[in-house]
């Protein structure tokens, strides 16, 4: 059928849904443009009248006109007095210029039992929130100037000290870095320090994210095994001899959970000195440890400058915030931040300098101490989930997840669709396999759900692998 006011079939099925947010003139310049630049629209077609348009779409009069004027303006349409508005005779073709993309899928919604997720704290969202609008409302002269690529000097202070008491770490405001994100410590430490060929080591298995940033700057990954003891050095130098860095998680291995015995951490500093090699330590969720005192960062007890330190608020407040930190030796300091530089220059100052004030004033010590009793009570709720579901699972002593054994014969990667189907966001432990050898297992974090939702949500995987539920 074609519509008698124009020379198009029926051009309201053309139309597409317009996106229910933004000013209406530009939604509608969009989509016709999107129509004409695909030729869905030919040149020297003749558009709709702006009556037309506001009655379909429910629209102003005005937003019509206003979204014409604006094609004609960019050359997509042409006025002829008297005939109405036409397709321009010559315009781009955008499918020649850069054919449609596939979309990138949206992220999937986030299932109890998932990694990465924070605890939300109203009483902190409180405070934050007051310390931020006091910020916005009375910025400092340096808020209104670009910033030093280290982070504002407020918070490197704040972190400096916090390091020294909580982690033994050896820094001062001179050698702490605000990152966006430990991702991004990681890849400018590994990209300044390193060029692409390089030998590095990383634990097996491993933090995905950390394996895709060595892998991205070109290095030669190869994973070491990771024991009881952690990560072996004499068994890296067999493997992949010559490395010139290592990445590791000393306090709480990730995924598996263990913590590197100090003869392991004695061993590796003492391969780092001899070899010259750089270590970086992802001390990523040390804030969480429920019983048994902490080991010491592995960089205070470097006293050869070889530790790379990163820690991140991702764990402790939430990833959303992009707030982390590098402790830089020396000699690493000017090539990460010549890179920070001439990437994102620096951090926000506005977050940085609130964040300095949730530290200096107690709150940060005091959200950590909530933050932890609530992870405690969540890892235990987890756990009797499980145990309820047939699948015994130790308690661990630090962190936000755990590693829960499959019955023998079902290997994670199958039977995990059938555990997001039923509402549980579990990962494969073998996903996280660096070489060929990979172990099975679901790996399930105890954080940002309700004790009851989590419970209920692995009380379900038990029978959905195949264990036997007892009772
Ligand atoms: C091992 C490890 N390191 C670091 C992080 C935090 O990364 P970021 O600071 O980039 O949010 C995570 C988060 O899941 C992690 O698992």
């Amino acid at each position: 059928m074609t519509n008698e006011r124009t020379n198009l079939p029926d051009w309201s099925t053309l139309m597409p849904l317009l996106p229910d947010q933004g000013p209406r003139r530009c939604a509608l310049y969009e989509a016709l443009r999107r129509l004409i630049e695909t030729r869905t629209l030919a040149p020297g077609a003749k558009l709709p009248t702006t009556r037309e348009l506001s009655t379909r779409f429910g629209l102003s009069r005005g937003a019509a006109v206003a979204a014409y004027e604006m094609l004609i303006a960019d050359g997509f349409a042409e006025a002829r007095i008297g005939a109405g508005t036409f397709v321009a005779s010559a315009v781009p073709h955008l499918a020649e210029i850069a054919p449609p993309r596939a979309r990138r899928p949206e992220p999937a919604p986030v299932l109890p039992g998932a990694l990465g997720v924070a605890s939300p704290d109203a009483r902190t969202t409180v405070i934050f929130r007051r310390l931020m609008s006091t910020r916005l409302a009375r910025p400092t002269p340096r808020a209104y100037h670009y910033g030093d690529p280290r982070g504002a000097r407020v918070l490197r202070e704040e972190i400096a000290a916090y390091l020294r008491a909580a982690r033994g770490v050896r820094c001062d405001a001179e050698t702490v870095v605000v990152t966006t994100g430990t991702q991004q410590g990681l890849d400018l430490v590994v990209r300044a320090a390193l060029s692409p060929g390089d030998p590095v080591w990383i634990e097996d298995p491993c933090y995905p994210m950390a394996l895709a940033a060595l892998r991205g700057a070109g290095l030669r990954v190869t994973g070491v095994p990771v024991d009881a003891e952690g990560l072996d050095p004499a068994l890296g130098e067999t493997l992949a001899p010559g490395a010139r860095a290592v990445y590791v998680t000393p306090s709480h291995q990730f995924p598996m959970g263990v913590a590197m015995t100090m003869r392991r951490r004695l061993a590796l500093i003492e391969w780092a000195r001899r070899t010259g090699a750089w270590i970086v330590e992802d001390d990523y969720d040390s804030e969480f440890r429920y019983a048994g005192a902490p080991l010491t960062a592995l960089q205070g007890i470097d006293d050869a400058e070889r530790v790379v330190y990163l820690g991140t608020f991702s764990k402790a407040l939430h990833p959303g915030l992009r707030i982390a930190y590098a402790v830089l030796p020396e000699a690493l300091l000017g090539p990460v931040l010549a890179l920070r530089e001439r990437t994102d220059r620096f951090p926000s100052t506005l977050a940085d300098e609130a964040l300095a004030d949730l530290l200096r004033e107690g709150h940060f010590a005091a959200h950590v101490r909530r933050a932890r009793r609530r992870a405690e009570v969540a890892r235990d709720a987890l756990v009797e989930g499980l145990a309820a579901g047939g699948l015994a699972v130790a308690a661990p002593e630090q962190g936000l997840h755990l590693i829960a054994n499959l019955p023998e014969g079902v290997e994670d990667a199958v039977c995990l669709p059938r555990l997001h189907a039923a509402g549980l966001g579990a990962r494969a432990l073998s996903s996280m396999a660096v070489g060929a050898t990979r172990r099975n297992g679901l790996v399930i974090g105890f954080s940002g759900f309700p004790p009851d939702v989590l419970r209920a949500a692995v009380a379900r995987a038990g029978p959905l692998v195949g264990a036997a539920s007892p009772g």
